[in-house]
């Protein structure tokens, strides 16, 4: 016997594209280009990891403690002051902030933590964007929960339309993940948006996991963060909310394995235990990596104007084909191409470029999703790779 949960799910979305693409050859002679991963392909401060390493290279002996050193939850706890304009005291580095071996790990178990057995006497909800970064509908059913997929189309503004969800679903609602800058739309949640959103947790009590991984990565606006929302508003109380941030977009280290979870108190304290008997604990010359690249900003910077750049790039080439517009965050163009699929096969057929098919990112309803008509492309890698891959995209599909 085992979990049969595992069978309620689709294959990753990654697993679908090479099921797609299987069979079918890039055309002869043209080099193949992954756009379909968010992995970012600009150079991490290297000198700063490998000093880090080495100067903890005599600590791979230890096991790592689950809550990471007190060094590692100073860091990010600073960052998050710089970054949001948070006084200092506010977030406790003690209580209030745990290491993530990515923040992948810490989304998928945050449904662990936050789901009862029952809520309300209904079988608990999850609720989500559609279209979704794909842990969280895994997480969801893992942890014996419905998912919902909330609408995140244009017309509300890709992102869920909070007045839309039943005062009976939010009744039986354990957690909802926000994503903000949303993958793979690039949408930005106001702080007006993120306040109602505050609002409907703590008064249908279920927790608010914001997922604020893009934070770092935008063209023009800081987008706004969960906890200065939390801060102006009910006495600064950060009941019911979490955030998770990682290094793997901002300082381009997705190979690290390094983010954070921070808020609640009450939360966070149930979150330490139960991650003492599960977690996946960050070896301490990484915490001592991972702290340095939270207090250094001016890589943080030069990746931004890169990315930003790049999205120059991509207003002069698409300009108002495709449906593009440029994102208020993240690093993924969000195309309407029609049928993703057949785009992502054409692509790949014509001109050996992987992208991801929308629909692999989305649920709807009767087997159609909101992001059907639509293809990701990860804006990851240099702009003389990138520039001639997007001339090829419009080549190919703008018909
Ligand atoms: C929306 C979103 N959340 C979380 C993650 C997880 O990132 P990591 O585990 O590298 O921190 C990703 C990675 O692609 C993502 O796109």
């Amino acid at each position: 016997m085992y979990n049969t949960r595992l069978d309620t799910l689709l294959d990753y979305p990654f697993s679908r594209l090479r099921t797609l693409l299987e069979g079918t050859a890039a055309p002869a002679g043209v080099p193949p280009l992954a756009l379909s991963v968010g992995e970012p392909q600009h150079q991490p401060p290297v000198e700063l990891i490998n000093a880090a390493l080495l100067a903890g290279a005599d600590t791979w002996n230890r096991y790592p403690p689950v809550p990471g050193t007190d060094d590692f939850r100073l860091a990010c706890t600073e960052w998050l002051n710089r970054r949001y304009q948070l006084a200092e005291g506010y977030i406790d580095p003690a209580s209030m902030v745990l290491p993530l071996a990515g923040s992948r790990e810490g989304l998928f178990m945050a449904a662990l933590l936050a789901v009862p057995e029952n809520k309300s006497g209904y079988m608990p909800a999850v609720l989500m964007p559609d279209p979704f970064y794909a842990v969280y509908e895994g997480a969801a059913r893992f942890a014996g929960a419905e998912p919902v997929f909330l609408p995140a189309t244009e017309e509300t503004g890709h992102l869920p339309d909070l007045d839309a969800i039943p005062a009976s679903l939010l009744d039986r609602t354990a957690l909802f993940y926000l994503c903000t800058p949303s993958n793979p739309q690039g949408a930005v949640a106001s702080a007006d948006y993120l306040r109602k959103a505050i609002t409907l947790a703590r008064r249908h009590d279920f927790v608010l996991a914001v997922d604020e991984c893009y934070a770092e990565i935008y063209s023009h606006t800081p987008p706004t963060g969960a906890l200065e929302v939390c801060r102006d508003m009910d006495g600064g109380s950060l009941h019911n909310v979490l955030v998770f941030h990682s290094l793997s977009k901002r300082s381009n280290a997705a190979g690290l394995r390094s983010g954070f979870v921070a808020g609640d108190k009450a939360l966070m304290t149930r979150f330490s235990r139960m991650r003492s008997y599960a977690a996946a604990s960050t070896p301490l010359p990484l915490l001592a990596a991972s702290s340095a690249l939270w207090r250094d900003e001016a890589h943080v910077v030069a990746n931004r104007a890169a990315y930003s750049a790049k999205f120059d790039l991509a207003d002069r080439i698409l300009g108002n084909r495709l449906g593009y517009r440029r994102p208020a965050g993240g690093f993924f163009l969000w195309l309407k191409v029609g049928d993703g699929e057949a785009a992502t096969a054409r692509l790949w057929r014509e001109a050996g470029i992987r992208v991801l098919p929308g629909a692999y990112l989305s649920r709807g309803e009767a087997g159609r999703g909101p992001g059907d008509p639509y293809i990701r492309v990860a804006m990851v890698h240099e702009p003389e790779i990138l520039a001639p891959a997007l001339e090829r995209i419009v080549e190919v599909l703008d018909i």
